[in-house]
């Protein structure tokens, strides 16, 4: 049982350490806001895949603690071993089984390379055996790199501007300094690899294995995550390297729903709001963007974080697509607060004279680093963080698996 003191240790964009109870603390306060937004439709059985931080813990609290389903999650995390701590999405998940088995329900995690061969046929067995057919699969991969065991190719991503090189504001999380950067125009190899990791391909794959193993309930749902953002991001992010991937996640949406249809289901894309991340973290000037943004809807009273734009989809969106309520290309827009017009414009006048020397005053960069360390469990009101916690939490099992 290590107990131990847990300081972070941040290298630009990501910590190498995360504080169990940090996470903890952050977790049971996610359930509070999921349980305080009332009952959701209900689901019987459902998978999340990319389930231990950002929009797919958020998935998966409101599936579980939502609307009440027996849920079985996949992620790649760090297991704690020894003195050597777990990562952030280890002990996130760690609290939420700990949730589930309190209150008796059925929550599984497969930890694995969720590309992988083993990984669906693990995934594919639990569901047979303890789980039965799915209504909903939530599809919140964000992942660096994708190796294909039936080629032999392994593709990164990469977070590059397409056709013409970058240049713009962002901010150096190291120094808290806003700085020019500029970034090179990416390579076709480099388009080519990030939409072979990002786009669509393993979404399908999945649905199609869940389909031919009878995995997939009559009106089975599915569900993937997209960005679209303002202006100011559309170079390195809509029309970057990772904008041709969610196009193609877009275009996989369409053919999986076309066969789900059929049973009177169907595939979204939601279009989600910008929120802090690891994934989010790394891509070039969405931190600035994000601490600007997170100013204007806070003064606006329409901010939300992941939790709360997930309770909006399970509470309501999802059936209104279900009926329809979609844009012009099919897609939900859980992003319409952060799109509206005077938001978009007012963080655009901002982004013209921010600096290093106005940024607290013009934007919120303490909020957005508050909510970065919180990624990692540090910073959350409540932990004592001079006291040494528990390393070695594990994924409790769930009531007769
Ligand atoms: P995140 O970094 O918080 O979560 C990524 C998840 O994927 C984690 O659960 C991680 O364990 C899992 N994962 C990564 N590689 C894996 C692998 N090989 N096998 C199994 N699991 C793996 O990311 P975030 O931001 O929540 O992103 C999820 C989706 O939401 C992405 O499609 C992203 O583009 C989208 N999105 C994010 C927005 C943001 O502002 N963060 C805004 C709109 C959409």
């Amino acid at each position: 049982m290590p107990l131990e003191v847990v300081e972070p240790r941040i290298r630009g964009f990501i910590s190498l350490t995360a504080h169990p109870e940090g996470c903890a603390e952050r977790v049971r306060r996610e359930v509070e806001t999921v349980r305080a937004a009332g009952p959701m439709p209900p689901l019987g059985n459902a998978l999340v895949i990319g389930s231990s931080t950002g929009y797919g813990l958020a998935s998966l609290l409101c599936s579980l603690f939502g609307a009440g389903a027996a849920t079985l999650g996949v992620c790649l995390e760090r297991a704690p071993r020894g003195d050597r701590g777990g990562s952030a999405g280890w002990y996130n998940l760690a609290e939420a089984h700990r949730l589930a088995a309190a209150g008796g329900r059925h929550l599984e995690t497969v930890n694995g390379d969720a590309f992988s061969v083993d990984v669906k046929r693990r995934v594919m067995e639990a569901l047979a055996e303890r789980f039965g057919p799915l209504d909903l699969v939530v599809y919140s991969l964000a992942a660096p790199r994708r190796d294909d065991e039936a080629s032999g190719a392994s593709w990164r991503t990469t977070l590059k501007p397409v056709g013409a090189p970058f240049r713009g504001k962002s901010i150096d999380l190291r120094s808290g300094e806003v700085r020019e950067t500029s970034i090179e125009a990416a390579s076709a190899e480099e388009i080519e690899a990030t939409v072979r990791v990002m786009g669509g391909d393993d979404w399908a794959a999945w649905m199609e294995q869940l389909r031919e193993a009878g995995l997939l309930a009559p009106g089975a749902r599915t569900l993937a995550y997209s960005y679209v953002g303002g202006e100011l991001t559309q170079a390195i992010y809509r029309h970057g390297t990772i904008g041709r991937a969610k196009e193609h996640l877009e275009a996989t949406a369409r053919e999986i729903s076309s066969r789900l249809a059929r049973d009177g289901g169907g595939a979204w894309v939601s279009l989600n709001k910008a929120v802090v991340t690891q994934a989010s973290a790394a891509i070039p000037a969405f931190a600035l963007y994000a601490a600007i943004l997170f100013r204007v809807m806070k003064e606006r009273g329409t901010h939300e974080g992941a939790t709360e734009q997930i309770v909006r989809l399970f509470g309501e969106r999802l059936a209104a697509a279900s009926a329809g309520d979609v844009d012009a290309e099919g897609r939900i827009r859980l992003d319409d607060l952060e799109m509206e017009p005077a938001v978009q414009a007012r963080v655009a006048g901002i982004w013209e004279r921010i600096a290093t020397e106005n940024l607290e005053q013009l934007s919120d960069y303490r909020g957005y680093r508050r909510d970065f360390e919180q990624l990692f469990g540090f910073g959350v009101e409540g932990v004592d963080y001079a006291e040494p916690t528990e390393l070695d939490r594990p994924l409790a099992a769930a009531p007769g698996s």
